[in-house]
């Protein structure tokens, strides 16, 4: 492990000592290396990949396979972050001993430094199992996609005052049962408040508001790529989606027209094998730029 590697503990005490826990989602390795450029804390491979990545409805028919496959990719380029791996619906709802393995698959298989699972009192033997063989544990409580056709939709969960205890009795569960942290999405600011005031364990927020001990967006929502979809907890810090449709257009156009490519992207006969340059690609136009890349890619640290 990296020596700078931040861990399950350093994230559980970030509730008492701070700084806010920063989680984005990530699914691949150019992605998760950007986003631990940029400094996150945490990057959760979520079954969200069924939407952003597979273009599915919900969540459900994600596999095991499939989360350990994207987990594999983010965790061989995450020297810093913490990484976590989601547990797809179906993979562990069915016993404690069934969630035990599917986690094991996730760490053995997936590279992964933690688990998550949604659900509370329902979940709370399936936690102590996992965590007992030593694997921690996040938990995700009150809008959880995993039981979309419950919830009638993805709607904002808690506005009733018995739909309020029961999501704190959740999330003190979760606590008992050994959890490290979790997620609390899509309830209002005042129970997310209630919450994080109620366990010992640091509350990441989505659609939870601002009093949470962290916060965590899909990286394809917060990038402004995710589509025409804009939920009310989404904040987008940029335009990526039309940065790509620019980007590929301007290709497009270069190619039909001839423009590209040039003599500066052609190989001659006296370098025949140079296929790719190590210190840098020759360019043509300007390519299209968001922000400043120069600090990409991050600085490489020791192992030891
Ligand atoms: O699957 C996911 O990406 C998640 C986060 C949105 C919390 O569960």
């Amino acid at each position: 492990m990296a020596k700078d590697k931040i861990t399950a503990p350093e994230i559980q005490a970030r509730k008492h000592v701070g700084p806010r826990i920063v989680v984005v989602t990530a699914y691949d390795a150019t992605m998760a290396s950007l986003l631990e450029a940029a400094g996150v804390d945490v990057l959760l491979v979520g079954d969200s990949l069924g939407m952003v990545v597979q273009g599915l409805a919900t969540t459900l028919p994600v596999t095991l396979e499939e989360v350990c496959y994207h987990c594999r990719a983010v965790s061989r380029v995450a020297r810093r972050a913490h990484v976590v791996g989601d547990l797809p619906f179906m993979s562990y709802q069915t016993s404690p001993e069934r969630a035990l393995d599917a986690a094991g698959r996730l760490v053995k298989e997936g590279g992964v430094e933690a688990v998550k699972l949604e659900g509370g009192v329902a979940m709370a033997e399936h936690v102590r199992r996992i965590v007992a063989v030593g694997i921690p544990v996040m938990g995700h409580v009150g809008l959880t996609p995993q039981s979309v056709h419950a919830m009638g939709g993805f709607r904002v969960q808690g506005k009733t005052d018995l739909a309020k205890e029961r999501i704190l009795a959740d999330a003190r569960a979760l606590e008992a049962a050994g959890a490290y942290s979790m997620v609390v999405e899509g309830v209002p600011t005042e129970l997310g408040q209630r919450i994080t005031d109620a366990v010992s364990i640091p509350t990441i927020g989505i659609g939870a508001g601002p009093h949470c001990d962290g916060q965590v967006l899909v990286s394809y929502d917060l990038l402004g790529m995710y589509g025409d979809v804009r939920p009310k907890f989404v904040k987008r810090y940029a335009e990526l989606g039309v940065a790509v449709v620019r980007a590929t257009e301007a290709f497009a156009a270069e190619v039909r027209s001839g423009a590209f490519p040039t003599d500066a992207h052609s190989f001659g006969v006296s370098s025949p094998r140079a296929v790719r340059q190590s210190q840098g690609e020759p360019t043509g136009s300007s390519p299209i730029v968001v922000g400043d890349p120069a600090s990409f890619p991050p600085a490489s640290d020791d192992d030891a």
